[in-house]
């Protein structure tokens, strides 16, 4: 709960991608932008994963939630992939248009349960289901589509734009402005190296 006179800070706990994929994603996405679509794309610097969006968070609230996020932290890195895209909540009338994710997604769908039992028990609403996703625009209105199911047709290239390691967990602010949000990472949290086991 934010008090009158806290500003709450607009927060949300993501799994950055490298700066390489997030170049190679928008490469492929740049001739999207050039079609008849009423989309709002969002820049190549502000791809993420979504693990949870929190809302106003009270700036008191952020050191526990730290340690919260430090203990789930308590983990191995894993690799994920990007490849694959599609619309939410339909093809039909989409909202947003996303990249897809593959990879060790039994240990991303595992962290993300610990992440809502964690969060639920501070008093977030639990989502029932989760599709992870990289959001890459933002439809204002559904016209055109046409052009969209053509383009996507033509480029087997989607189907796999390349591999990453998931190193942590980040704490972002979103800081709203005419211009979109601008993203600040307030703290990261990184998992364990991996240990190699030689057989
Ligand atoms: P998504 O793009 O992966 O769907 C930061 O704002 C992120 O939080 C967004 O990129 C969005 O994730 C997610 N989000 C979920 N609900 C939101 C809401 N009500 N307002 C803004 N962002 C939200």
């Amino acid at each position: 709960m934010i008090s009158i006179a806290e500003q709450g800070i607009r927060s949300f706990i993501a799994i950055q991608l490298p700066q390489e994929l997030r170049s190679a994603l928008h490469e492929l996405v740049q001739p999207l932008q050039r079609l008849p679509l009423n989309v709002k794309w969002v820049p190549e610097s502000n791809y993420h994963l979504t693990l949870k969006f929190l809302g106003d968070i009270a700036p008191g609230d952020i050191g526990s939630l730290g340690a919260q996020l430090h203990a789930l932290a308590d983990r191995e890195c894993f690799t994920l992939s990007l490849g694959g895209w599609g619309m939410f909540p339909n093809p039909k009338r989409p909202n947003v248009f996303w990249a897809g994710l593959g990879g060790e997604l039994e240990t991303l769908q595992q962290l993300w349960t610990n992440l809502e039992d964690c969060l639920s028990a501070r008093g977030y609403p639990r989502e029932r289901r989760w599709r992870p996703h990289i959001t890459l625009g933002r439809f204002r209105s559904p016209d055109r589509l046409d052009s969209l199911n053509a383009w996507l047709e033509q480029i087997p290239s989607f189907d796999h734009i390349g591999s990453f390691t998931a190193t942590g967990l980040t704490l972002m602010e979103s800081r709203l402005s005419p211009g979109g949000p601008n993203y600040h990472p307030q703290s990261f949290h990184e998992f364990q190296a991996r240990v190699n086991t030689v057989t």
